[in-house]
């Protein structure tokens, strides 16, 4: 017969979000050195601040529960955590790169409230209006960040990278030739999508 309750999957939960946390503590430190805007360097500065707090925070609940403080492994925020690396490795223009981990912040911000979302539902339900508290605060913080990511991709920096690489632009990267102005190539015959005959009507 299943045993296993929902306190269980609370607290099961709650070392998810724990390793999570870390996990984010280590990759928002990446994300600053890598971010080349002042006020986006300094969205994730003070993130990482915040995600230390939230990590004292889900110590508490851990007090509160009278749980041991351990973290399980979070395969989810370290699937988002490594696509958010092999961006970093692409060589993109600066305005490009900003908005490319903009994208990346919000992918882990959403996971995070997600699970947040459901703790404090949990707490709720199990009655730990304490824990529900804390992780509420938290859950807030997550949204803040994630809000604040958004205002900082349209309030200028998605336009900026729109407009870098462009025809319009004067100071175009030299090596990112726009579509325009890249010589005619000759399609290589594609064996997929419909066959060469498909493949050089497109290039037509
Ligand atoms: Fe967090």
């Amino acid at each position: 017969m299943a045993t296993g309750t929902l306190r269980d999957a609370f607290v099961d939960e709650l070392r998810d979000s724990y390793d999570s946390e870390k996990q984010l503590i280590k990759a928002l430190k990446k994300m600053a050195k890598a971010a080349k805007a002042d006020e986006l360097r300094s969205a994730f500065e003070s993130h990482l601040e915040e995600t230390q707090g939230q990590v004292e925070r889900l110590e508490q609940v851990f007090g509160l529960l009278d749980e041991k403080v351990k973290g399980k492994h979070c395969d989810g925020i370290a699937g988002i955590i490594e696509e958010g690396s092999s961006v970093m490795e692409e060589d993109f223009d600066d305005a490009t790169m900003n908005a490319c981990l903009i994208a990346s912040g919000q992918r882990a911000e959403h996971y995070e409230m997600a699970a947040y979302g459901t703790l404090v539902a949990w707490a709720r339900a199990l009655g730990l209006d304490d824990a529900a508290d804390l992780l509420q605060q938290t859950l807030d913080e997550e949204k803040a960040a994630d809000e604040k990511l958004s205002s900082l991709a349209e309030g200028g920096i998605n336009e900026e990278a729109a407009g870098s690489g462009t025809d319009d632009d004067d100071d175009m990267s030299e090596d990112e030739p726009s579509a325009r102005s890249k010589p005619a190539k000759v399609a290589a015959p594609r064996k997929t999508n419909g066959g060469p005959a498909r493949a050089a009507r497109a290039r037509a």
